[in-house]
């Protein structure tokens, strides 16, 4: 996989890769994205086949601007127009009825597509200089945490692409939002929040006019973000109230596990032997570092992850949301 920067020559190259049907991966704000020619359902399924991803789940196609939905969907209701105006370039995507012309392979067989214009520079010129749209799902594996550094990507595929169809990751720095981007489903008779990001619903609710609806989790294939133990670590994650920190920790000595620890605390000065990750109080700084944390304490050797639990609070759940995949539990925003 070649690593590019975000000079011109490099990001023409990126282009010349796209067209010729590679896939290549490239920083959005919210996580890494694995890109592929939208309108090309070769380089889609090369998507899939380098993800482990099963076809029936969709892929977002990324767009340079609101105007190019035209050309991806029908039947564009008017808050599709708001939201767009609101917050794209922005880390939400909308679920609309397809346009004719998109292919299966993007939709995973629906009537529907997943569009956003991703608000990060090196997306936009990336984008602009392609002069198309991008499929891209987060650049990890199937399952995996996304990711949202250059490494974590390299980390991802550099080993197990065998077939060498990644073929180059575009590095932009570390994601800023850092966790994948809220998901709003306008071609029901209600907008739904499929997927919750760092757009919260308050904002939604705003430019939407009415509260969107929060689906229970189906577990469906409909949205792979909303399977069972997705995002998560290979070592078991287990959600742990502030207050039971210690006692669960005292509990783990006991039994001579090995435990790693993502608290909004720092360490106390007496837990020694234990990986403690300090989080922020702030959920924006908190979600930017989250899967760079995970992925640090999923290399510590520790026999469990204890995560504590974040506030029951607007602002915080998307993060909630993440944990509680990470732990293998099933999502209730
Ligand atoms: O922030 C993000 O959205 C990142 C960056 C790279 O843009 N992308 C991302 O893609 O998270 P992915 O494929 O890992 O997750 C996209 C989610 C999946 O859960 C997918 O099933 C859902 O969006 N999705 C895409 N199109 C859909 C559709 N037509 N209907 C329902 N869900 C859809
Ligand atoms: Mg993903």
């Amino acid at each position: 996989m070649i690593r590019l920067g975000t000079c011109r020559p490099d990001l023409e190259r990126a282009v010349a890769l796209l067209r010729a049907g590679k896939l290549v991966a490239f920083p959005t704000e919210t996580v890494y994205g694995l890109g592929a020619d939208a309108s090309d359902p070769d380089a889609v399924a090369r998507v899939f086949a380098a993800k482990g991803r099963p076809a029936d789940h969709p892929v977002i196609v990324h767009l340079p601007d609101a105007g190019a939905m035209k050309g991806w969907a029908r039947e564009i209701p008017d808050t599709a127009w708001r939201l767009a105006e609101a917050f794209w370039p922005g880390p939400l995507t909308l679920v609309l009825r397809r346009g004719e012309s998109v292919s299966p392979a993007i939709t995973g067989g629906q009537d529907t597509v997943g569009v956003r214009v991703p608000g990060h520079p090196v997306a936009l010129a990336l984008l602009r200089a392609f002069q198309g749209a991008l499929a891209a799902p987060s650049a990890n594996r199937f399952g995996r945490i996304s990711p949202t550094t250059v490494d974590h990507v390299l980390a991802e595929f550099d080993a197990v692409d065998a077939d060498g169809s990644v073929a180059a990751v575009i590095d932009g720095g570390p994601c800023r939002v850092g966790v994948e981007s809220s998901i709003v489903d306008l071609t029901g008779a209600a907008p739904r929040l499929l997927r919750p990001g760092m757009i919260s619903i308050g904002q939604l609710t705003d430019i939407l006019r009415a509260r969107p609806i929060i689906p229970p989790d189906n577990r469906g294939p409909r949205a792979s973000g909303r399977l069972e133990s997705h995002y998560a670590p290979a070592t078991p994650v287990e959600r742990v109230e502030a207050s039971r920190l210690e006692a669960r920790i005292a509990d783990g000595r006991a039994r001579g596990e090995h435990l790693a620890v993502l608290a909004r605390s720092a360490r106390p000065p007496d837990q020694t032997g234990l990986e403690w990750i300090e989080m922020s109080d702030e959920p924006g700084v908190y979600a930017q570092r989250l899967y760079a944390a995970l992925r640090e304490l999923d290399q510590a050797d520790a026999d469990r992850i204890l995560v504590v639990a974040v506030p029951d609070q607007p602002d915080w759940a998307a993060i909630a949301d993440r944990l509680l995949r990470a732990s293998g539990g099933s999502a209730q925003a």
